[in-house]
């Protein structure tokens, strides 16, 4: 029998990703909790396309304690949770912050509360780097102090990571490690799964497949005028395979007990930086044609620069990203064109 994990949010973009490494380690079982409010059960035939293997998802809210608790109840051996689910839109947490608090929070502390109530001894957090707010020095290391969040998302990353750091008191017989990622994008390599995006997405590789494929006429560069080496912004980039592959390594890392602290953070990121002006470009060669772009105004909100220092996780997790810019916009345009093939 293999040591089980649950992820929450397992049919979402990361998650899903995270499933597939996990069961292709050949060290894990898995089953996934999704309410498939923000996704699709269909995602675990993709999963199930890709690695062969049938997930069970349990379609609850985990809100919802007494249904989420039914899980445990139900796997007693489960040694790990990886909790995804979460809400993510910038733009939607500032109009309805309550929405964001009681979701990612309530369901926070519901994940919490089964660690202890059911001895689970592992648990991995998905936060964000933006947590760090709008950071002076670069790159961002661990040690880098969080500044103010520049919306309601990003406070509950913050305030979900005290959680996890409060709950070590008085639940030390559960580890967890608290994952930042920077700007996870591409899609499997197959190009049988990525994130389905909305019809009004906010995210540039997104939006460049959009325009990429003809569903979007054109698109704008927010921002020409940054103190950066062409003007527009600059963010780490990395590929979702690699940032899933990373949770495996995670769960490794405290399986194997070779944590030093109950509770630790790292960053997961490439360590590049990568601007708007140099992502289109790189697109422009995989697709071989020219994308319809402007330059336009700022985004409001947006900072000029952020990368990340990763060097914690290549060498704790001993974790390295296996793919460059090019494979992720590869990989992102055959899911692309996977989607519009398969009615997806
Ligand atoms: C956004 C979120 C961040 C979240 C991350 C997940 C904001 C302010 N932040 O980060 O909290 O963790 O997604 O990946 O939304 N761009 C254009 N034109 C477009 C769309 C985007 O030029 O049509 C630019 C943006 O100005 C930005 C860069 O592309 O400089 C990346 O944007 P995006 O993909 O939205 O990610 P972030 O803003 O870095």
């Amino acid at each position: 029998m293999l040591p089980k994990i649950v992820v929450t949010g397992g049919c979402g973009y990361i998650g899903s990703h995270t499933i597939i490494e996990l069961i292709e380690s050949g060290r894990y079982d898995v089953i996934s909790v999704d309410s498939c409010v923000r996704s699709t059960p269909e995602t675990m035939d993709r999963v199930e396309n890709i690695t062969g293997v049938r997930v069970k998802n349990y379609r609850l809210d985990i809100c919802d304690k007494e249904a989420f608790f039914k899980v445990f109840e139900e796997n007693p051996d489960i040694v790990g949770i990886i909790h995804f689910a979460a809400y993510k839109a910038v733009g939607e947490s500032v109009e309805q912050p309550l929405m964001y608090y009681r979701n990612n929070l309530g369901a926070l502390a519901n994940v919490l509360e089964a660690c202890q109530r059911f001895s689970v001894p592992n648990l991995l957090f998905s936060s964000s780097c933006s947590v760090y707010g709008d950071v002076e020095h670069l790159p961002v290391s661990e040690a880098t102090p969080m500044g103010q969040a520049m919306c309601p998302y990003a406070h509950t990353k913050q305030i979900g990571e005290g959680m996890i750091q409060s709950m070590a008191i008085p639940n030390p017989s559960t580890h967890s490690l608290i994952l930042r990622y920077f700007n996870p994008v591409g899609a499997h390599i197959s190009g049988m799964n990525g994130e389905l995006s909305p019809d009004k997405p906010n995210n540039l590789i997104p939006i460049i497949m959009r325009v990429a494929s003809g569903k979007q006429p054109q698109m704008t560069v927010f921002g020409t005028d940054y103190e950066t080496r062409d003007g527009s912004c600059i963010r780490d980039y990395l590929h979702v395979s690699d940032i899933a592959d990373a949770h495996v390594k995670a769960m490794d890392y405290l399986v194997e007990g070779r944590n030093q602290e109950v509770c630790e953070v790292f960053n997961l990121g490439s360590g590049n930086g990568v601007s708007v002006l140099e992502m289109l470009d790189a697109t422009e060669k995989v697709i071989g044609r020219k994308l319809n772009y402007v330059l336009g105004e700022r985004r409001p909100g947006d900072i000029p620069a952020i990368y990340g220092d990763s060097r914690r996780a290549n060498e704790l997790l001993g974790w390295h990203c296996k793919f460059n810019v090019e494979d992720m916009i590869a990989s992102a345009w055959k899911w692309e064109n996977y989607q519009d093939n398969n009615n997806i």
